[in-house]
């Protein structure tokens, strides 16, 4: 492998040194946790999503592994915006690594009022989760899930902040492109996608009960890879197809466990990727492993930069 091989990518007219991206929900909830994931090698870390009120989430057991990932209901736990805020100063200061602050709210107004507040502590990405599959907005489904409702949250919170915006979007719907496109007509500077694929339930034959307490749960992991993929894939069509492929990246995170999964969403169109349940099956230094390995494929592969491989896998 030679040592001059680019991983390096940009993200809304950031630098990240590489490109790998810690997930939402993960390791993110406190600044010393988020600084300690870019010591262990992230390009970039996105923190717990975000809402106004402190919010407890479901009862346990909210997480189950299974033998291709994991199933998860937490419930969107939050300790609230005025906490959050300290947390992200902190990592600000001391993380040295783009910090994404990711948001979510029951309205498409509190999308408004939390987007605003949580710039105050001047992360360098908002990352709007509208996708949570645990949590029913205003008219009964996720946001992410109608175009019309995905648009008007862009909207209201490109007006309440001038830090760039990030969307991250659901796989769980007809047409992924049609939501993307949505956003992106709405203002969005990137797409994050996906957020977690189902729900699915895991059953204990032994009790004969879903194991969680919520009973169904997100599903995570390398099972939902391929999904990922294909979206990642749809999604760059439609930035293709609207002229914007240059101009809005996209985070291709699901199921990224090895520097092969990395370059795959690359090939699909991702300038990033996200990182969620890698962490739980190869350690905290998942980000560094992978890098190594993304870096290890190019240089026997010749590819020179991370922008070189983006979108290949399109006609
Ligand atoms: C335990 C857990 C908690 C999560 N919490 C959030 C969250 O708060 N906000 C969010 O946008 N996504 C959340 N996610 C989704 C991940 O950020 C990611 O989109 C998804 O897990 C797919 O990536 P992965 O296969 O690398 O985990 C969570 C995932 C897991 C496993």
């Amino acid at each position: 492998m030679d040592n001059y091989t680019d991983i390096s990518t940009e993200l809304c007219g950031m630098k990240l040194l590489n490109p790998t991206v810690l997930a939402s929900g993960i390791l993110g909830v406190s600044g010393s946790s988020l600084a300690n994931v870019a010591r262990n090698g992230a390009g970039a870390v996105t923190t717990k999503s975000i809402g106004i009120e402190q919010r407890k989430g479901h009862p346990g057991p909210v997480i189950i592994t299974y033998d291709q990932g994991m199933v998860n209901a937490v419930g969107l736990s939050t300790s609230g915006i005025k906490e959050s805020l300290a947390e992200i100063e902190y990592a600000k200061k001391h993380a040295g690594v783009p910090i994404i602050a990711s948001v979510f709210a029951s309205t498409v107004k509190e999308f408004g009022i939390v987007a605003k507040e949580i710039s105050r502590s001047n992360p360098d990405l908002i990352e709007v989760n509208i996708s949570c599959p645990n949590v029913e907005a205003e008219f009964g489904r996720p946001f992410g899930t109608d175009p019309k409702i995905s648009a008007d949250v862009t909207k209201i919170v490109k007006k309440n902040t001038r830090i760039p915006v990030i969307v991250k979007l659901s796989p769980n719907v007809g047409s992924i492109a049609q939501i993307a496109k949505a956003v992106v007509k709405a203002g969005a500077d990137g797409i994050t996608a996906i957020n977690t694929a189902g729900p699915g339930m895991v059953i204990s034959i032994e009790t004969a009960r879903p194991i969680l307490s919520n009973k169904a749960g997100g599903v995570s992991g390398p099972a939902i890879k391929p999904i990922a993929v294909r979206c990642v894939y749809d999604i760059y069509a439609a930035l293709k197809e609207m002229k914007k492929e240059d101009k809005i990246p996209i985070i291709g995170t699901g199921g990224v466990t090895y520097g092969n999964d990395a370059v795959e969403m690359f090939m699909a169109g991702a300038s990033a990727v996200g990182i969620g349940t890698g962490v739980y099956i190869r350690g905290i230094d998942v980000f560094r492993k992978v890098s190594y390995e993304v870096k290890e494929f190019m240089g026997k592969e010749n590819y020179g930069s991370i922008a070189s491989m983006r979108g290949i896998a399109h006609d």
